[in-house]
Parts: C-alpha cells; structure tokens; sequence
C-alpha cells in the first residue's frame, strides 16, 4: 500500500521546497506536486524532513554496576516519540571479551527496536585478538566506527598506547576513530581528593571535570589521530577548549567532527547546585553541563560549520539507581536521557530564536551523521531510493515537556517544565507511520540492523593525502665515506 505526504514543505540540508512524497514499500518512491496515493499525509504547515539520527546512545548498557533503564524497546520508542528514526548504539566488550561476543550481545538486546539502529564498537582493551577481530568487524558486520574512552579509569578507560595502535589499525582497515575525551587519570586522581575533603555530592562530579581536562584529551586524541593517518569524531563536546582543538584542527586540515549534546547546548552547571539531591543527581553526565560561554561556544560552533552533529548520549538511569551514588558522588551512575527531546529542544533553541536555518537543523541532526557515519543517502535524506524515514514537522505545535508523558521508561526528565514549539505531525519509519500528532502506532521489532562499510570517502581521501606527505628517505646520489 503506496502513501503521499501532502502539501507540505520538504527541508533538506541543502534546499528548502514545496513537494509531495511518494512512498512504497518502504522507500521514497517519487517527489514532486500533485502525487497521489492509497494513503494521504496531510502536511500542510509543517516542514517535511529527513528523520533525526541520533548517534549516540547507550540502551540497557551495563555501567557502574548497574543497566541503563532504556532499552531498545522503550528507548527506540521514546526516539521515534521525538522525531529520530535512527539511533546509533555503543556495543562494549567486557575486559578480554571478543568484539565479536560483545556484537552478539547487543544484536540480542536489540531485537525489540521500533526504528533502525546501528552500532559502534568500543575499544575498552587491547590485545591481538582485537586487533584481528576488527578487520571483521568492519568488513562483515558493517560497523565502521570505534569508540575509545580516555576516561572511566579502571573499567573502560583505554592508554594513549593502546589508542595509538587501535588507530593505526584504523587507519589501515577504513575505519573512524571516536574518543570519549576526558582526562582520565587526572579526573580520578581529582574525584578522590574531593572525596578525602568531604566534597561528596553531585556537585563534586562536576568540579571533578573541569573543561581544561577535555580540551587536554581532546588535543591528545587529535594529536594522536593525525600521526595515525586516521579521521576522528569526538562525542559529546562540551566546552570551548574541546572546541577550540576541533575548530584549529579542522581549520589545519584534519578530518575531525565534533559532536555537541543537547542537554550542553541547553542545561547548564547551575543543576548541579540545587539543594534537591535527586535534582542534582539526575543530572550527573560526562562530561558535565557547563556555563554560558561553553554553551555559547558551542552553538557558535554549529552556526559555522566547525562542530557538525547534534547529539543525546542517552544513556539513562532511574532515580533509584542514581541513589547508588548517595554519600559518594564517584557513585552516581553516569547518564542523562534526551532521546524524546532533541529535536523538539534544538528546534526550539535553535532555529525559532534564530541561531540556525532549518537547513542546518537538518544537517546536524541527521544528514551531517549519515554521511561521515556512511549510510548515507539511503538515511539521513530526501530523496527518491532513500528509506521513508521521515519528520513532519509542525513549527505551531507547542507542548511543556514532563516525565509524566514521555516514552522513556525512567521517573524523570531533565528537560521538565521546558515549553518546546516544533513537535511532531508524523514520523514514519521505512514507511511505517509510527507517530500522528502524539500518538504512538510503533511496533517492536520493526527496527532494522544498518550495515555501514568501512572505507567511504573520507578514509580515501585522507589515506591518498597521508601516503603522498608521509616521511620519505631522501634519494641521494654520492654518500660520503663513514668517519669511524
Ligand atoms: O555520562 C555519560 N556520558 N554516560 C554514558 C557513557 C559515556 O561516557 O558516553
Ligand atoms: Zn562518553
Ligand atoms: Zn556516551
Ligand atoms: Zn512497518
């Protein structure tokens, strides 16, 4: 059965028109005036657009001694609920598991997804075994993208050594380098002497983690990643000293991307000094929320072009569980959710106060990602062949954001009492209309695995220009005689 969205307006990254959208079997079919179908989308007044992709989320991941309360069920919901059609999940191996165990358990886990996902690989140890295994992770399952940690020392964290070598290998296979980048060393030996001077709630995590030890973590890993020959995207950029080394190395030359969150563009460390433990608490990411002049930095960095992706890293736990952390903020589970609320929030913040143009709202929340992440244009795009995942947009429609409402399976909301304007009219996934004008129609199980290879573009761009400006020996005719 053929549908037709009608009489809206379509938004690309790139162009802004009147069409209508035809759709079969899943896919975009055909656009342009006056198609007709057996099914008719009225968009009219709304702004019809690529679905968000959200590349950075943590379903019922295990951390700190506990799971992430969205699964791939709630939380592919709650991204549907808000407008993304796509996520993108870490799958992490345990110390000395295989990467190809750890991609078994998340294919397990996420059988139950509404929308299409995909996953990255985490480097969380080193060894010959990963080494080999990630040759076939990229060219058999499709994941192009691994994540290292320079932070969480003692469980996830990874050493320059071992990020050099991984990057390398990177480098070699087509693959994209991503950092979680915080000093990690520094921010333990910081968190315990907080500890010791009896600094124990919330707001220690975020004295914990001043700016300066992401900017230090960012130059590293930028530093690293260029003597490795290999492109990196850097998630969750929070503050201007991590923008700044992206902005100078992209002005260098770099293939580097940075990826600003949600809830750093729109929250700020302010949170963290609420005398409601729980407020405080629910609120305890990494990095940390900060002041204006990162937030500032960071929307200016979307503006120009030097930060490219909009993010949730969704990652989230109940009140219950953040209560681990009580008398030991080293304790309170990392992790914030935001998977329902980024498109509504940046669409709010971003374009109705004119910070960005719907055309670069689409770009950096969904074609931006499809194209470095290599899925594109069957996501991230409207055009004729690519999946029906689609966004229609109504910019009337307001709503006062609460956690007694949304999709996500947790108690809470870190956006709660936010008016947003910009909800969803539609969303369709592969064609499937899974949301009218707030009322869920998803289906579990309809989410599909995207395979994304390695060696796109980038990669062979980047790998022609390092093997003509790689250290060379210096051809030379006479060699004098040795001296000994
Ligand atoms: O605090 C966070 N960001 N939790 C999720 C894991 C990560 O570091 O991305
Ligand atoms: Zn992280
Ligand atoms: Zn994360
Ligand atoms: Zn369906």
């Amino acid at each position: 059965m053929s549908k037709v969205i009608k009489n809206g307006t379509i938004v690309t990254a790139d162009l802004t028109y009147k069409a209508d959208i035809l759709i079969e079997g899943g896919k975009i079919a055909e656009i342009g005036p006056g198609l007709s179908g057996d099914e008719e989308l009225d968009a009219t007044g709304c702004f019809v657009m690529p679905g968000g992709i959200d590349p950075h989320t943590h379903l019922e991941m295990p951390f700190m001694g506990t799971f992430s309360t969205d699964d791939f069920n709630t939380g592919t919901r709650a991204a549907l609920a808000g407008g993304t059609t796509m996520v993108v999940d870490f799958a992490l191996p345990d110390p000395g598991q295989s990467l190809t165990d750890a991609l078994k358990r998340w294919h397990n886990k996420s059988g139950q997804a509404h929308c299409d996902y995909s996953f990255h690989m985490a480097v969380t140890w080193w060894g010959e075994q990963v080494f080999d295994e990630m040759k076939t992770v990229i060219e058999d399952h499709g994941i192009n993208t691994f994540k290292h940690f320079m932070a969480y020392k003692g469980a996830l964290m990874v050493n320059d050594d071992e990020m050099y070598a991984s990057f390398q290998r990177l480098a070699e296979l087509g693959g994209i380098a991503m950092v979680h980048a915080e000093n990690g060393d520094v921010v333990a030996e910081l968190s315990a002497r907080l500890l010791r001077e009896g600094n124990t709630g919330p707001e220690a995590h975020a004295y914990s983690r001043p700016s300066q030890v992401e900017g230090e973590a960012t130059n590293r890993a930028i530093m690293i990643a260029d003597m490795a020959g290999v492109p990196l995207y850097v998630v969750h950029t929070s503050c201007e000293e991590s923008h700044e080394a992206i902005r100078r190395a992209r002005m260098a030359g770099k293939r580097v991307w940075g990826e600003p969150l949600i809830q750093h563009l729109t929250l700020d460390e302010s949170e963290y000094f609420n005398t409601d433990w729980d407020h405080a608490a629910r609120r305890v990411m990494s990095p940390p929320f900060r002041n204006k002049k990162h937030q500032d930095s960071l929307w200016a960095g979307l503006q120009s072009g030097s930060l490219s992706v909009v993010a949730t890293d969704h990652c989230a736990f109940t009140t219950e569980q953040k209560r681990f952390g009580v008398g030991d903020f080293t304790k309170i589970p990392n992790g914030t959710g935001g998977l329902e609320d980024r498109i509504p929030m940046l669409w709010t913040h971003g374009v109705e106060t004119g910070r960005l143009t719907p055309e670069e709202f689409v770009a950096v929340t969904s074609t931006n990602i499809a194209k470095i992440l290599n899925c594109y244009p069957k996501k991230g795009a409207i055009l004729v062949g690519s999946d029906a995942d689609i966004l229609v947009l109504d910019p009337a429609k307001e709503k006062t954001i609460t956690a007694s409402t949304q999709a996500s399976a947790i108690d809470y909301n870190v956006f709660e009492g936010q008016k947003v304007k910009g909800l969803p009219r539609f969303v369709l996934t592969r064609g499937h209309v899974a949301v009218t004008d707030g009322d869920l129609t998803t289906r579990e199980g309809h989410g599909e695995f995207v395979k994304r290879p390695g060696n796109g573009s980038v990669n062979r761009a980047l790998s022609s220009w390092k093997a003509l400006t790689n250290p060379r020996p210096v051809e030379r005719s006479g060699i004098p005689a040795s001296g000994v």
